[in-house]
């Protein structure tokens, strides 16, 4: 039983202790591929690091992350994925879009770099991957705007509602991204998964952030994907072999690696 983590930041400071540790137990635990969603230049080169000393398992992004739009350095950071994107050879354009939980006053510039990091994916026929908080409506009219047969990509840690879901399958080639919230209580991402098709889902564990029950609130690791894929075998009535397979297909259906 195989499974990919679509969305684990296993480069940051949080694993420099035992990332080895960490990898080899997610590889075990059947975790054998782990896509990693880059947030700014800083991060780049521990990043790409890790992928060259875990070939076959690691496999980069490039992206700016919308809580990393600011008016002083958006300019060179946009430059370097620009730059990078030409020179590296990365699976998407990630993590990228808006965040109005943290900072409102930034959006005109996160819309900016949202909509230049998109045409940059189109132009190296990437997949994006999609972070929005607090801004959904924000964020699918500007991908509804640019979308085309081209492009494809994923809505990351997904926890909209139905209506929501519709419009992001509706681009065409569209996935939802399904973590640790799926486990929470009350959170009723649960209902509305209920009612969308298998075939719209990929896991990811957003690694070290939002570790899924009974971990909650710990740092959270690739391996906890067992975690997500158990509740969603749950939620559907199906084995968990067979939701293993499926969102294994779609990832790799989407990243094309
Ligand atoms: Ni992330």
């Amino acid at each position: 039983m195989n499974f990919i983590d679509t969305h684990t930041h296993l480069f940051l400071k949080q694993f420099k202790d035992d990332i080895d540790d960490v990898i080899d137990i997610a590889i075990r635990s059947g975790i054998t591929k782990m896509f990693l969603p880059n947030i700014n230049s800083e991060t780049t080169d521990s990043m790409l690091q890790l992928c060259e000393k875990y070939p076959g398992n690691c496999f980069s992004m490039m992206g700016l992350h919308p809580c990393d739009v600011k008016k002083e350095t958006m300019e060179k950071e946009l430059l370097h994925v620009e730059e990078m994107l030409e020179k590296e050879k990365f699976i998407a354009v990630g993590e990228i879009g808006l965040d109005l939980y943290w900072d409102k006053t930034t959006l005109e510039i996160q819309k900016m770099a949202f909509e230049f990091q998109i045409k940059l994916a189109k132009k190296h026929k990437l997949p994006i991957v999609i972070h929005v908080r607090d801004s959904f409506l924000e964020a699918i009219e500007i991908v509804e705007k640019l979308n085309d047969e081209n492009l494809s990509g994923v809505f990351h840690c997904f926890t909209g509602n139905v209506d929501d879901s519709k419009r992001i399958t509706d681009l065409g080639n569209f996935y939802l991204g399904i973590g640790g919230v799926l486990t929470f209580k009350n959170s009723g991402v649960d209902k509305t998964i209920e009612k969308i098709d298998m075939k719209h889902l990929i896991l990811e564990t957003d690694s070290p952030y939002l570790a899924p029950t009974p971990y909650r609130g710990k740092r959270n690791e690739s391996k906890y994907i067992v975690n997500i894929a158990e509740k969603l075998s749950e939620i559907k009535g199906l084995e968990i072999e067979e939701v293993a397979k499926i969102t294994t297909e779609n990832a790799l259906n989407l990243f094309k690696i």
